[in-house]
């Protein structure tokens, strides 16, 4: 058990290196597999997800080592084209090996996967789409067993813009004969940094960033370097933290255009925000206004990730917010918690009002997921006294010494293990 110790008030001063995302590092880790390639990957976060997914490259026979950030991945040999049950459970991503196993043995044998419980999270859009390439598909009790002798590219529309589903059919389009089409495909920066990484691995592929994604052959590539892009869902945790606190942080080695939906809200909320570069630039006197309507939607929406965060920066801003969750079912579980800071939070189907309190009290709260428990964090150093956050290891699955980061900026944070 994790426990996060946190005495809150102390205003966040100074420089953030923002640490690399995990969202498009997984992705990257399972098109690694695709030809008998080595990769090296830089600026890789050290993180347990991150864990999970070299566990499952080594385990399907691949050579996969992390060496502080930096990453290297020998796919000369992939051997098994099974993922046992234990591994898959770890995280929700290990699901975007079964397009890229598809791609490199022509079978794919796996269980649901892992991940946040944030209510339903089926893989129908996946299957789908794999059977409409020309997979078949068996599905056995818990086991999926994926099949293809031939995959055939062709026109996919997916009805909802699903960053898991655009990636797993980038992957195992790279194997079909003829051009794959994806419209309504997610628009992440994420599928953009999957796009940059496949195309270093000698795919031909296009479009990413829009809602049409088209993806050709593959040629074999020996060799290639790649580093993965800032994080925009960390960047924007430190970015409510400062806010929510008062303050003034440089994010460094950020994209702003990532993670400006954020920015904007924080900016009507009362903060001063300036961007240049690869950095962004926040000051706020912790004294924020409330921000009306906020909904979550697929990018360039605001970000459901970064829901759970905005919330708790919004926890003491004078007057009334609305934050409404449009892409996960069961994403309010922080809410119960935050009220025992003192937090004034009205949840009626998927809308949560949010009245600002003149004080937060720390006291001892139950990380519930991962962007749950960020919050949580946010909101105790936003709060009067101690803030004690209990956790089973949710926060470590998507923020890379987040304690140490944010000692450096001034807080006083503690992790015991
Ligand atoms: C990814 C991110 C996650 C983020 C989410 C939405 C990673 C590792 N995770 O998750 O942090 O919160 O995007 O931005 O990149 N859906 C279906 N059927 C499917 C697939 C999805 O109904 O086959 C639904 C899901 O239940 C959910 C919504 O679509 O309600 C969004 O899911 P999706 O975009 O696929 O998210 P993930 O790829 O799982």
């Amino acid at each position: 058990m994790d426990i996060w110790r946190i005495r809150g008030g102390r205003r966040l001063e100074g420089v953030c290196f923002v640490q690399g995302s995990k969202n498009a590092s997984l992705p990257i880790l399972a098109a690694s597999i695709l030809g008998k390639t080595e990769s090296e990957l830089q600026n890789v976060p050290q993180l347990r997800d991150i864990d999970a997914a070299l566990r499952i490259l080594r385990h399907l026979g691949c050579e996969a080592e992390q060496r502080d950030n930096e990453v290297t991945i020998n796919a000369g040999s992939v051997t098994r084209s099974a993922i046992p049950r234990k591994l898959m459970q770890e995280m929700r991503s290990s699901v975007i090996f079964m397009g890229a196993l598809l791609a490199r043995c022509g079978e794919a044998r796996l269980c649901p996967p892992g991940g946040c419980q944030l209510g339903r999270r089926p893989i129908d859009l996946h299957l789908d789409a794999l059977r409409r390439l020309g997979a078949e598909i068996e599905e056995d009790g818990d086991e999926i067993v994926c099949r293809a002798h031939r995959l055939r590219g062709t026109v996919l529309a997916l009805p909802f813009p699903s960053v898991g589903a655009t990636e797993n059919i980038m992957l195992a389009a790279t194997a079909a004969k003829g051009e794959t089409v994806i419209r309504g495909a997610a628009r992440e920066p994420e599928i953009v940094a999957l796009q940059s990484y496949l195309r270093k691995a000698g795919v031909d592929v296009r479009g990413a960033g829009t809602d049409t994604v088209v993806i050709g052959g593959r040629r074999e590539v020996q060799r290639l370097t790649h580093r993965i892009l800032a994080d925009r869902i960390v960047a924007s945790t430190v970015a409510c933290a400062a806010a929510a606190v008062g303050g003034s942080v440089e994010l460094r080695g950020v994209e702003p255009g990532h993670f400006s939906t954020v920015l904007h809200f924080l900016k009507q909320a009362g903060c001063d925000i300036m961007c240049k570069n690869r950095s962004v630039w926040l000051r706020s006197g912790g004294e924020l206004k409330g921000v009306g309507e906020v909904r979550t939607e697929p990018y360039p929406g605001f970000p459901t990730d970064a829901q759970p965060v905005l919330m708790a920066a919004l926890l003491r801003a004078r007057g009334r917010s609305v934050i409404t969750e449009t892409i996960f079912e069961n994403r309010f579980r922080q809410v119960p918690e935050l009220r025992r800071l003192g937090a004034d939070i009205t949840l009626a189907g998927q809308s949560a009002e949010i009245w600002g309190v003149d004080s937060l009290h720390g006291t001892v709260l139950n990380a519930t997921d991962l962007r749950g428990g960020a919050a949580m964090i946010v909101a105790g150093l936003a709060a009067e006294g101690q803030t004690l956050v209990c956790d089973e290891g949710h926060i470590r699955r998507g923020y890379e010494s987040f304690d140490a980061r944010l000692r450096a900026l001034g807080a006083d944070v503690c992790l015991d293990h």
